[in-house]
């Protein structure tokens, strides 16, 4: 989705702007571009693509001494990704960047153009920075023609703006969009959509609120929330490890990332096992006191991991739990109890639907959890309570690591809370937790799978389309592995509960359907055996996947022998995970940075 970065200072603007555009590309755009206003004159670039492109068409334009910059990445939401539509959008002599949407953008661009304002994109963008310089010839000063626009904008917004009438200040506002301003010890002052692009270049940084607009020069940074009034930068220090994370010899990010999780999951359990009990010792000890109900929202991988998390939350705790997609969720008028717990679950913390359910809840007063693995992100800081998931930075769009610790943690929270309400007995909590303990050795890649997977990936590069089939925590296993390969293949996939097969689904059967099912030696085993072989008879080519052998199979992927469906549910989720990412390489596709999509998707 949308990136910005801002610069004030002396060093080499360009630079700065596009290697904090480089930060953000693993969140997904289709375009770039930067503008620098440098001794009174706007330099401005922009083009379609990768950054490179960028790069390539800055190469001849250089940049020293003092100087204001702003740079954008930009994932399309109104208008084609073209250079005309790629941020910085320019008025006569004003630049800005926006990640968001304007709401009202079409009523603004109506009466702007009936005063004879010239479109040239057509983008909602576009009409903020007419807007203010529409307001500053009211007459008004800059900061205030800039309050003014702010006020006249409905939406989500991130905005920098930076204009020739106020050379050395860059103007910028903050509603449902991320946005922090950094600050170093050189007197430079640095804006980003993220921590990210400011980590190695800022001591500090402040993290802007809704509401929250104002403008930064070389010596102030004025601040001003949602009344006008004016309020002080709340410095945080800023990590000093970039973490940025390198390929390492693996051919993608993805693949890096998958091998990653056998780590990243020891780092989720650390400090939080220990041989008797479940701690989560940032949760406020009566989060779950009078809880009668838990509801888990959330999106794409996120609410799949919710879905296996409300199995285990019945099962173990035995604790009424629904899931909700949040995008749903959110227009559909629920009733919001007070007696419910409200969990959202998000690898960013900034997918706009998500954030949005949580605001919605917090307004219902009631009692909020986020399961992030972003610390500092918009969703940590309004939950009332956090657990961070540790997954280290995610650069694939396809989610993986990040999902593998937001289900340990859903497991481990289930017996945190069985044994606060004592529905499960002690015997069976440390049993689990001797299970929790192998999983990081369960998901290490195991090399001759992998290569197996390698050589069968060539098998599945054509037919009508993929079923992922599975029971119980193995369906919403089977829509993860469907997820994952529809976002880096562009093959059709979809994943069904094994038992609904004979209620339609199984009207496609053919041997051009592959079948991915899931048997688990520990789970339902016979039930959904029976729902592949009625498939298998139906010639749907089957590729099974289990550690008990099926001779119905055309392809059989095995996995270790494991004591338990969880264990089982972790193989299975690294056999899927490389399944998608083998046939991806196969068609030649960016695994990492997969058509139409965006890592964080902060618009509705
Ligand atoms: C997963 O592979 C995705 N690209 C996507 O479904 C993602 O999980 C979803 O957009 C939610 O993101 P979040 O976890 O950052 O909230």
């Amino acid at each position: 989705m949308c990136g910005i970065v801002g610069y004030i200072g002396n060093k080499n603007t360009k630079e700065i702007l596009l290697e904090g555009l480089k930060e953000l590309e693993y969140r997904g755009y289709d375009s770039a571009g930067i503008a620098v206003l440098q001794n009174g004159t706007f330099s401005n670039y922009k083009a379609v693509g990768k950054l490179v492109n960028l790069e390539e068409k800055t190469k001849d334009f250089t940049t020293k001494d003092f100087a204001v910059g702003i740079g954008h990445t930009r994932w399309a939401t109104h208008g084609k990704p073209t250079e005309l539509n790629a941020h910085p959008h320019l008025g006569e002599s004003s630049y800005v960047v926006h990640n968001g949407i304007i709401e009202n953008y079409a009523e603004l661009k109506k009466e702007l153009t009936q005063k004879g304002v010239v479109f040239l994109s057509q983008t909602d963008t576009e009409v903020i920075v007419h807007q203010f310089e529409k307001n500053l010839k009211t007459p008004l000063e800059p900061f205030e023609a800039f309050a003014k626009t702010i006020g006249e904008l409905q939406g989500a917004y991130a905005i920098l703006l930076v204009t020739k009438s106020q050379p050395e200040t860059i103007y910028f506002a903050k509603h449902g969009s991320p946005m922090i301003v950094g600050i170093n010890a050189e007197n430079e002052k640095y804006f980003a959509s993220s921590d990210t692009p400011l980590i190695g270049q800022c001591s500090d940084v402040h993290y802007f609120e809704d509401g929250d607009y104002g403008y930064v020069t070389p010596k102030e940074i004025a601040i001003f929330d949602k009344s006008g009034i004016k309020k002080q930068p709340l410095f945080k220090k800023l990590s000093t490890n970039k973490l940025s994370a390198q390929k390492e010899g693996y051919r993608f990010f993805m693949e890096k990332e998958i091998y990653e999780q056998s780590v990243v999951l020891a780092d989720t359990l650390m400090g939080r096992i220990s041989d008797k009990e479940i701690r989560f010792d940032e949760l406020p000890h009566d989060l779950f006191e009078g809880v009668q109900e838990i509801k888990l929202c959330a999106c794409g991988t996120s609410y799949h991991a919710a879905l296996t998390a409300s199995y285990l939350f019945e099962r173990h705790a035995k604790i009424k739990t629904s899931v909700e997609i949040a995008s749903e969720f959110r227009y559909r008028e629920p009733i919001m109890s007070k007696d419910t717990l409200f969990v959202v679950i998000s690898q960013s913390g900034e997918t706009a639907d998500t954030l949005e359910t949580l605001k919605m809840a917090k307004e219902a007063g009631l009692k909020t959890l986020v399961i992030c693995n972003v610390d500092n992100s918009s969703m940590v800081r309004l939950a009332d309570a956090a657990i961070l998931t540790r997954a280290g930075i995610e650069k694939g769009v396809a989610s993986t690591k990040a999902f593998a610790t937001q289900v340990a943690v859903f497991w481990m929270l289930s017996l945190y809370v069985a044994g606060e309400r004592k529905s499960l007995p002690k015997e069976e909590i440390e049993r689990q937790i001797t299970l929790l303990r192998e999983v990081p050795a369960t998901v290490k890649v195991d090399d001759a799978t992998h290569e197996q997977l390698k050589r069968l990936s060539k098998r599945y590069l054509h037919g009508h389309g993929f079923f992922f089939i599975g029971r119980d925590v193995f369906y919403p296993l089977a829509l993860e592995g469907a997820l994952k390969l529809k976002e880096i293949s562009y093959l059709h996939a979809e994943g069904y509960p094994s038992g609904e097969m004979k209620h339609g689904p199984i009207a496609l059967a053919d041997p051009e359907l592959f079948t991915i099912a899931l048997l688990p030696q520990h789970m339902l085993y016979e039930k959904a055996k029976s729902n592949v072989e009625e498939l298998s008879a139906r010639d749907s080519t089957i590729c099974a996947v289990s550690a008990v052998a099926f001779d119905k199979a055309d392809d059989f992927i095995p996995i270790g022998v494991c004591k338990d469906y969880m264990l089982e549910f972790f193989e299975m989720m690294v056999v899927l995970q490389l399944l998608a990412l083998e046939i991806s390489i196969r068609l030649g596709n960016d695994v990492d940075m997969p058509r139409n999509l965006a890592k964080s998707v902060t618009v509705e």
